[in-house]
């Protein structure tokens, strides 16, 4: 089958090669999918490049990725079943996320056929594209991880999404609008309209206000862009709100080459027992399993509609890749097959 072939950390100009490589084989509980679409994400550019240096001793490979197809969530159809799979049938449109566990590692999606656990599949809904579905999984699984399932909103909650143009925040709109949240969505200029066509009753552009001086009080601050200090957040949180960080590198532009956002991941999980507005960490994270149905439903239910800016076929993934670390891209970039 063709594949995108990674046989080093570095640009994904000079590491990415399409190539001819075996067709995965399959265990007793995977399943083969013929990829129709594949989306490319944060985690992609950190796998390609091999930063923060630190995912290279967490799975991803010390000093070549372990596994050399990069990707992580598609939709496809269903080409062959492993013994023990009985809901999948030859033929299923479905979509998912082909990592077990760790996000910063491959996960072999870009590529004409992937192995995927069946726990990790969820059937298509048929109201969506499978460029569409492809761009749920991983954002999905963000979102609904860091809401706790969406313990975290009730009806009439005022929510702040911090970089919510991006891919995650595109979701993160639509998710606590159907939760009944108020919703105000932070982003640049360019990605505010579609940021209002997502759902959010307020938008502001960050590079000409600074929301925490603006007097207003949230109950959730979902910080994807990483930007703000726990100070600047509680400024603008209401005394029982919570500020969540997601961990934003901006493809490098951070600086964080070693650590990346470990560091501030773990002083905000050491102080948070003492800071009323920090979520305490005894929460067991969801997994797939629990997550892919959930945004199935939603996705069925026009509760949530991935938004497609741009598609790139499976030859062009450093151009598509070099396209999501510009910045510019409002929803999400798709390869397509
Ligand atoms: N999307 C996924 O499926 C996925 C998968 C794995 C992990 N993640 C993690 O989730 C995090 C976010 O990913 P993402 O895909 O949402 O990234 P993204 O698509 O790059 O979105 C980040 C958004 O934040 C905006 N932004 C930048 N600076 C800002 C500021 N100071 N204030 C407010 N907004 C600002 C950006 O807009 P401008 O560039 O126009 O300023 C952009 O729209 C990353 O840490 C990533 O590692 C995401």
């Amino acid at each position: 089958m063709k594949a995108i072939f990674q046989d080093n950390y570095g640009s994904p100009d000079d590491v990415l090669r399409l190539r001819e490589i075996d067709t995965p084989l399959i265990g007793d509980d995977d399943v083969l999918v013929r990829v129709r679409a594949a989306s490319v994400h944060a985690d992609i550019w950190h796998v390609v490049t091999g930063q923060p240096y630190v995912l290279r001793l967490m799975g991803g490979g010390f000093l070549r990725p372990k596994n050399p197809v990069p990707g992580t969530d598609m939709a496809g159809t269903v080409e062959a079943i492993g013994g023990n799979v009985t809901r999948f049938r030859s033929g299923d449109e479905v979509f998912g996320e082909t990592v077990k566990a760790n996000q910063w590692t491959n996960g072999g999606a870009f590529a004409e056929y992937v192995s995927v656990h069946q726990e990790a599949l969820e059937f298509k809904p048929g109201n969506i594209s499978f460029e569409q579905a492809a761009a749920v999984p991983t954002s999905g699984l963000i979102v609904l991880n860091n809401l706790q399932g969406q313990r975290r909103i009730r009806p009439g909650h005022r929510v702040l999404i911090n970089g919510a143009g991006g891919g995650v925040g595109s979701m993160a709109v639509q998710i606590a609008k159907a939760c009944g949240a108020l919703v105000t969505g932070v982003d640049s200029t360019a990605k505010l309209e579609m940021v209002r066509s997502l759902g959010a009753d307020r938008v502001i552009d960050y590079t000409k206000e600074d929301f925490t001086r603006l007097g207003e009080r949230y109950d959730l601050i979902f910080d994807i862009a990483s930007s703000l200090s726990l100070a600047e957040s509680r400024r603008a949180l209401a005394p029982t709100g919570f500020y969540v960080l997601i961990g934003h590198d901006h493809y490098g532009k951070a600086g964080r080459r070693v650590l990346g956002s470990l560091p501030r991941f773990f002083l905000l999980a050491a102080i948070s027992p003492f800071v009323r507005q920090l979520p305490k960490m005894f929460f067991e994270p969801l997994g797939r399993r629990d997550t892919m149905p959930v945004l199935k439903e939603m996705l069925e239910a026009g509760k949530l509609t991935p938004v497609v800016d741009r598609t790139f076929p499976l030859s062009k993934v450093p151009e598509a890749i070099r396209y999501l670390q510009e910045g510019t891209a409002r929803g999400k970039i798709v390869i397509v097959r």
